[in-house]
């Protein structure tokens, strides 16, 4: 099983984060990149601010970055996106009107209502929605995306909660690395012995996306999303790679820390029988340690796709609400890894076919 995949935004942070996983991928050969008019035109290798740890594999590094303009990429059978969200919009509907899946990082189609917004572990059956989309009228192209970076970790370890009790507020703040915010990102100024307490747009998404994610899709027609207040502060914190969430979350009846600690180590992932390649083994890993999770020494825990939950204990002052800290990578878990995990179950359900050759 073969796909050939295109890349947009391919010289970004998420971009690159994409090549290196992608590097010796068994499903997906990289045969196009494309990003805007000031890289095009110049081989990957001299046009891109390389920031991964690990050389340009060479093949890559020749491939000479296109416009993202569909008919330059009509080889590929689909392509993940990591597009800045002032063009995502526009470039990512264009694919898929063409008849070419997109898998996009990008907030951009996330709120649509036929749009899937995935986290494989959590909500796999949300990819029927993919058949209510109208942007291909003979169905070939088509939209899924992946949620924002700290949702990740925080609708993912919701999840085991509101489905074995009844959860009525969750209070959330992120401490956020600063690869989140892309190339160059954030001014070393702003950020070296420092923390700012705001990310502009961020808190939005953080309300809003888990209660899509936790939805249920009872006739594969509507989602029925749960009525969960959630209340969040994004900060930026001085990390290189690895989202750290403090969260409290209130339930109806008192909370026994260790049943919930089990809930999350017992979890069955709806992903354990299919070996996709990107899935880690244990989806949840719970720390006991006091001092764990920390982004530096857990982030890349099983290639970086596992989500890390630590200092899991009922309140001091409510025996009702339940605290913890859980963590993810967030240019692997967060972006690009979790959109090829996508794209692995996309495979899996036959929604992705590669070509003929
Ligand atoms: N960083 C994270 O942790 C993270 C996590 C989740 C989601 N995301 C989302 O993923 C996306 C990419 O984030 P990033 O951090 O990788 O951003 P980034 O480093 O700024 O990269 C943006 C990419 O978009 C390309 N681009 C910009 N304008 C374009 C245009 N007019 N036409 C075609 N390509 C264009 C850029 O190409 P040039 O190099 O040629 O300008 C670059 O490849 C964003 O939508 C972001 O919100 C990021």
């Amino acid at each position: 099983m073969n796909f050939n995949v295109g890349i947009l935004g391919a010289t970004g942070a998420v971009g690159q984060k994409f090549i290196r996983l992608l590097h010796n991928h068994p499903w997906f050969t990289v045969t196009m990149v494309g990003a805007s008019e000031n890289s095009a035109g110049r081989p990957y290798g001299t046009t891109t601010q390389w920031l991964e740890d690990i050389e340009i594999p060479t093949r890559i590094a020749q491939l000479t970055v296109q416009p993202c303009t569909p008919h330059l990429f009509s080889e590929v059978d689909f392509v993940f996106s990591g597009l800045d969200s002032s063009v995502a919009g526009q470039i990512e509907k264009s694919f898929a009107q063409a008849g070419i899946p997109v898998v996009s990082n990008a907030k951009n189609y996330r709120t649509d209502p036929t749009v899937p917004l995935m986290i494989p572990e959590i909500n796999p059956d949300h990819t029927a929605l993919i058949e209510q989309q109208n942007f291909d009228p003979q169905g070939n192209g088509w939209i899924v995306t992946n949620p924002n970076c700290v949702v990740v970790p925080l609708a993912s370890t919701l999840k085991p909660l509101v489905d074995n009790y009844s959860v009525q507020e969750v209070h959330v703040t992120s401490m956020q690395a600063i690869s989140g915010a892309g190339y160059p990102g954030v001014a070393s100024l702003d950020i070296l012995g420092n923390v700012d307490p705001y990310i502009g747009g961020e808190e939005n998404k953080v309300v809003s996306e888990p209660l899509k994610i936790l939805g249920s899709l009872p006739n594969q027609q509507v989602l029925e999303e749960p009525s969960l207040p959630i209340h969040a502060t994004a900060v930026r914190v001085p990390i290189v790679d690895g989202h750290i969430l403090s969260v409290a979350v209130r339930l109806k009846s008192e909370i026994d820390a260790e049943e919930i600690k089990a809930l999350y180590r017992d979890w069955h992932s709806p992903l354990a029988n299919h070996a996709l390649p990107s899935s880690p083994e244990s989806f949840f890993q719970v720390y006991d340690h006091p001092h764990h999770p920390q982004p530096r020494l857990h982030a890349w825990r099983e290639e970086g796709m596992q989500i890390g939950v630590g200092r899991l204990r009922s309140s001091l002052i409510q025996p009702n609400v339940l605290q913890y800290i859980t963590m993810a990578h967030n240019t692997v878990r967060g972006a690009a890894g979790g959109a090829i995990l996508n794209a692995e179950l996309l495979v899996q359900q036959e929604k992705l076919n590669p070509s003929p050759q």
